[in-house]
């Protein structure tokens, strides 16, 4: 087992141009991004971050390798990684997560 971390200041991600999204956020994602807004990405930068210090070799993925969705109650849950499980949470400020790898 291995976890990790993350926090974000939300104002870092403010109007970011296009081309910053796209690093981040899978087609999938986009999507509920364009009608969920900024604390979406934040959530999405935040919990990509915590996945990667899970993982061994962190310095090997990249953002667009893994995709963040929610169930139906509202849970994220990372798409073909059964193995990893997520939380994140939202303030006005600040957006924090967490991942734990199970091995
Ligand atoms: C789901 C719940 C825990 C969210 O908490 P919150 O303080 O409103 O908001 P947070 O910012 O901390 O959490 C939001 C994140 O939680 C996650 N989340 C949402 N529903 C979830 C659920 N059912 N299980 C686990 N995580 C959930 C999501 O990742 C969401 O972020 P995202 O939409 O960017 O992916 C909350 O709405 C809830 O259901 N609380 C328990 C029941 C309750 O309070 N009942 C009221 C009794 S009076």
């Amino acid at each position: 087992m291995n976890v990790g971390i993350d926090i974000v200041e939300n104002k870092r991600l403010e109007n970011k141009k296009e081309n910053f999204i796209d690093l981040i956020l899978t087609s999938k994602e986009k999507e509920e991004y364009e009608k969920k807004g900024l604390s979406y990405l934040t959530g999405r930068f935040a919990v990509k971050e915590a996945i990667m210090k899970a993982l061994p070799n962190t310095k090997e993925y990249n953002f667009l390798d893994f995709e963040v969705l929610n169930n139906i109650d509202g849970s994220p849950y990372v798409v073909n990684h059964d193995n990893l499980k997520i939380s994140i949470s939202h303030e006005k400020n600040y957006t924090v997560a967490i991942a734990i790898l199970k091995e």
